[in-house]
């Protein structure tokens, strides 16, 4: 068997967990990859809505395992959060949730370097969620960081304090202080004491190998979907840097995050929006700061999953697209939000980059470059209501001549298509 993967083909918040969900019941196993409570993903169903940050969006079928795999950084917090809401919701996530030993922890004093580092970035802010992401993968990198296997250690509380130690030194230069931090309105020390009751409860879940699990499973012939999060867009290497994430969103990604070999991978499904949204700071080349973004914000109710905050609205960018395909791999394609594009009369997608007047073949380097000029082609909209479409078949003419544009374009089938957030509001062709 083969790991099978879905991910992001634009700035995030494509609607990769309710895709994730509805594919679940196909696979045994669905791993994350990257990414860490950065990540919110939506799943929708019998009018019960939930957003996990950490766990993988498997988890409300009781038949799949969910793995958070070794390339995740986990705050026990957030994760802890998650895991009661789900108890609430009478679930019981202790039995199909695994973690890997090697995923990297963010502890608290991540969380204030990320606050150090933006605000005095200034105006050139990332728009980071500030959950400590930059700095613990940089952590990782620089062979600095702490593993979930760690916490079995004897030395582990020393582990912890010599780390905070250094990141003390580095954030007191920034003019923090702990005294007078806060983090999701707690007073710094308040939410370190829940970090280590958080890790106490770690301990009472199953840390594994994940990498031998995911092999094994692969080799037995149970079949594993890889669940990525953020986008393409905002890939560490291939996103408009440095306004991107600190990991690799795209299909190499999951083999550093899995343990998996290129050839144990499988069909790689991108998701994307009918449009297009970005969340935080940095170039966004089809942003539409009008009426018409706004319209896309409140019928897509495009705030952040995590942060709360709007999410930038604009025309679908099909160069972009068309990168985010190549660099994927991406076997076929899920459009999402469909139902979001159903009030326009007119749509416009974007077809072409230009520089000085010269088309651009390959994805600018510079998006935020003055010379970049943007082709775009008007479509027909559909004006239709699809809440009762049962079949890719029953389409309004207009949403297939909208998709067969995009088809055409990038060269590869849009196999589904969602029209509502609920589980049950999406069509597959195949
Ligand atoms: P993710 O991060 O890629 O999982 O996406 P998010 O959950 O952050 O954002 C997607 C938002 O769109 C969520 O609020 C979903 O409930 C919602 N959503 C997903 N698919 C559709 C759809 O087809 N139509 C509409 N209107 N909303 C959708
Ligand atoms: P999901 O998985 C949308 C954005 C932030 C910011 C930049 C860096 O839900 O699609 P970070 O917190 O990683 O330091 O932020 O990346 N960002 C996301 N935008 N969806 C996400 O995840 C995101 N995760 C990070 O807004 O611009
Ligand atoms: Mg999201």
């Amino acid at each position: 068997m083969k790991v099978d993967v879905i991910l992001g083909l634009q700035w995030g918040d494509e609607g990769k967990g309710k895709i994730v969900d509805v594919f679940s019941p196909r696979y045994d196993i669905i791993a994350r990859f990257q990414g860490g409570p950065n990540a919110g993903h939506t799943i929708v169903f019998d009018g019960k809505k939930f957003v996990l940050h950490t766990i993988p969006s498997g988890i409300f079928h009781k038949n799949s395992m969910n793995v958070i795999g070794n390339g995740v950084i986990i705050d026990p917090v957030i994760l802890f959060r998650e895991i009661d809401k789900l108890r609430e919701a009478g679930m019981t996530p202790e039995e199909n949730l695994l973690i890997a030993n090697r995923a990297h922890l963010i502890l608290p004093t991540h969380r204030m370097l990320d606050a150090a580092f933006e605000t005095d970035k200034k105006d050139a802010k990332i728009g980071s969620t500030l959950k400590g992401i930059g700095p613990t993968y940089t952590d990782k990198y620089a062979r600095n960081g702490i593993r979930v296997g760690n916490i079995c250690y004897p030395g582990f509380r020393k582990m912890v304090d010599d780390l905070r130690e250094m990141h003390l030194k580095t954030v007191n230069s920034y003019g923090f202080d702990l005294s007078s931090f806060t983090l999701d309105g707690m007073s710094f020390y308040d939410y370190e004491a829940l970090w280590f009751e958080s890790i106490e409860r770690l301990r009472e879940f199953k840390v594994i190998d994940a990498e031998a699990y995911i092999n094994k499973s692969l080799s037995e012939g149970r079949s594993v979907l890889a669940e990525g999060a953020q986008g393409t867009m905002l890939d560490v290497d291939f996103g408009s840097y440095p306004y991107v994430t600190s990991s690799s969103t795209v299909a190499a990604g999951v083999c550093t995050g899995l343990g998996v070999s290129p050839h144990n991978i499988g069909t790689v499904f991108g998701v994307f929006k009918a449009y297009c949204t970005r969340v935080g700071s940095g170039p966004f080349p089809t942003e539409l700061s009008n009426e018409t973004g706004d319209k896309l914000r409140e019928g897509g109710r495009e705030f952040g999953s995590t942060t709360g905050r709007p999410r930038r609205c604009g025309w679908l960018d099909l160069p972009a697209l068309k990168y985010a395909i190549m660099l994927n791999g991406v076997d076929s394609l899920i459009m999402m939000k469909a139902d979001v594009l159903n009030p326009f009369d007119k749509l416009s997608v974007c077809t072409a980059y230009k520089e000085s007047g010269k088309h651009i073949d390959s994805y600018p380097f510079e998006l935020a470059s003055e010379g970049l000029e943007l082709t775009y082609t008007d479509l027909e909209g559909w004006n239709t209501d699809l809440s009762s479409v049962n079949s890719m078949t029953e389409l309004p003419p207009a949403l297939r001549s909208y998709m067969k544009f995009i088809e055409d374009f990038v060269e590869l089938p849009i196999d589904t298509l969602s029209f509502g957030p609920d589980r049950l509001q999406t069509l597959q062709a195949r």
